[in-house]
């Protein structure tokens, strides 16, 4: 049986995808049902309008929107969906993602979008945000959550420098 994604994952481009890759893998490694999609704010409007008006109704519970440049998908999800939005910053060709970043964390007061750190680690810290929300209703979730931080903790402990 397919179980219905609970958090969307949707980006301007396919070619945010090589770093998106890290947020959807993100979203597995825990379990948690997920579908990604490319929708822009700029080439298919209408499109992304649509998905964030009928995310809800489909049991969507979290969105996460990436883009590059002048990044409005984040926010545009937002204006059409109660929904939290996560925002992904991709890395642009010539500013290196600080427009994305720009774009997307000066959202005007009233519509929020969550803003991540530009590129992989945003991509992967907002699917484990997406989890940390999910785990708020979903005790197997947040014992799995416990245990990556653990895991995490553990390696970083058991790193050693090479000898000088
Ligand atoms: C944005 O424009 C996308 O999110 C992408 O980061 C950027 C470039 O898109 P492409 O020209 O590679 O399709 O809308």
């Amino acid at each position: 049986m397919v179980k219905h994604p609970l958090v969307g994952i949707v980006m301007g481009s396919d070619s945010d995808w090589p770093i998106m890759k890290a947020c959807a893998e993100t979203l597995k490694s825990f379990g948690v049902p997920h579908e990604a999609k490319v929708l822009s704010a700029h080439r298919t409007p209408d499109a992304a309008l649509d998905y964030a008006s009928m995310a809800a109704g489909r049991g969507i519970k979290v969105l996460i929107g990436a883009a590059g440049g002048a990044a409005h998908l984040a926010g545009v999800l937002a204006a059409k969906s109660e929904l939290p939005v996560l925002a992904v910053p991709m890395p642009s060709k010539h500013l290196q993602g600080l427009d994305s970043l720009l774009a997307m964390v000066q959202m005007p007061g009233g519509i929020p979008v969550a803003t991540f750190a530009i590129g992989e680690a945003g991509a992967t810290n907002a699917a484990l945000f997406a989890v940390a929300m999910l785990a708020l209703n979903d005790a197997d979730l947040a014992r799995k959550l416990s245990e990556f931080r653990a895991r995490q903790t553990e390696k970083v402990l058991a790193k050693t420098l090479p000898a000088v």
